[in-house]
């Protein structure tokens, strides 16, 4: 089928593919500059981008902001005039500096999810930065758009809607994340009726990107064909040479047939997808225990929490893959090999060529 760009007001990107934030530094500035060279949008996670910053853990907003807008302005540098976005969660602490960060770096997009960014307009304005909520239901679109509207007299840039084949938090209730595979398509259309309210109201496209399980070039053509506008992948980008995880992550990937993706209990208040490693099955037990505590997670409550998010992801991301919280998508055990992200973009776009209108 024919490829559209994707537009999201004056940013234009050849392909219609978003590479979706991953944190605790799996897609920093390495990932994001390479799809965007490639054609597609690169999102930074604002999770933490400082996990490796010496002062990490005695500053931890200083050396995060710190790193977020070395990050920004590496992968400006090496994106080749593509556009680049972060991906920063309203459930972080201190999520409202990372956003302001970006925006003074001159950041292209803010796509926002992990709890409802109420007031992400008021963190962009005066700004060019587009804006996109991240939602898993036509419902919530509607009540994040009525907001901004009433509240800023504002609408979204475009709209992420993830489904429950995502990796790391999923907006499921965990005992609906299972029967929402077979309903989640059903909710496309709807959540394209509430757009339409606005796109009328504020006389403007706005796109929608769809994601959760998007693998192949016929995945994508599916969802434009339902109207969607593009889509947004995360798992087929952690096997990546270019991806910013450590090489044990990636490996990860390969070695899983997908028998052992679980869903786990996060200290974000969501339920998470990952891989079912020692980790995982000691959190089960109840058997890990919390040494210290960063407040970097607001609905997280150290005395009750089964783990620390932050110490499992960056453990994970470092590379110790069996002592860490490695994040998945239900499509991990598809991944057979670590290409370069052009290859992968490439495979993408035939794929999606071949395929009738
Ligand atoms: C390792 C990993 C980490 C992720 N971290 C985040 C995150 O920090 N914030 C977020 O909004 N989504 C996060 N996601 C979700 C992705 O951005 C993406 O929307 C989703 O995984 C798409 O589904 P797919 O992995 O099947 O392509 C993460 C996904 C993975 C696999």
């Amino acid at each position: 089928m024919k490829i559209e760009p994707l537009r999201i007001g004056d940013l234009v990107a050849r392909l219609p593919i978003i590479q979706g934030g991953m944190g605790v530094g799996v897609s920093l500035s390495g990932l994001a500059s390479a799809v965007a060279r490639a054609g597609g949008i690169g999102l930074i996670s604002t999770a933490f981008p400082g996990y490796d910053e010496p002062d990490f853990r005695t500053n931890l907003l200083e050396s995060n902001i710190r790193a977020l807008k070395k990050h920004i302005k590496k992968a400006r540098e090496n994106a080749n005039g593509g556009v680049i976005g972060i991906n920063a969660m309203v459930a972080i602490s201190n999520y409202e500096d990372y956003v302001k960060a970006a925006v003074e770096e001159g950041i292209d997009l803010v796509v926002s999810g992990a709890g409802l960014p109420r007031n992400l307009p008021e963190l962009v304005e005066g700004s060019n930065t587009k804006i996109a909520p991240i939602i898993s239901s036509a419902k919530g679109v509607r009540v994040i758009l009525k907001l901004w509207d009433r509240n800023y007299n504002k609408t979204a840039d475009l709209v992420v809607v993830e489904g429950p084949k995502a990796g790391g938090h999923l907006g499921f209730k965990k005992d609906e994340v299972f029967s929402s595979f077979e309903t989640f398509d059903d909710e496309i259309p709807k959540i394209l009726e509430e757009i339409k309210i606005y796109e009328e109201k504020y006389n403007k496209k706005i796109p929608l990107v769809v994601a959760g399980g998007v693998f192949t070039g016929e995945d994508i053509a599916k969802y434009l064909k339902m109207g969607a506008s593009g889509v947004q992948m995360a798992t087929r980008f952690v096997a990546t040479e270019e991806c910013d995880a450590h090489e044990n992550f990636k490996k990860a990937y390969l070695k899983t047939n997908g028998d052992d993706i679980t869903l786990v209990k996060s200290p974000v208040g969501m339920p998470g997808r990952a891989l079912r490693n020692d980790f995982v099955k000691r959190t089960e037990e109840g058997n890990v225990k919390v040494d210290k505590c960063y407040r970097c997670i607001l609905p997280c409550n150290p005395a009750t929490t089964p783990y620390c998010i932050s110490d499992a992801l960056i453990r994970a991301v470092e590379g110790d893959v069996e002592t860490g919280l490695v994040f998945c998508g239900a499509n991990a055990g598809r991944v057979e090999k670590i290409v370069p992200v052009k290859e992968l973009m490439d495979e993408l776009e035939q794929e999606l060529l071949s395929i009738p209108e």
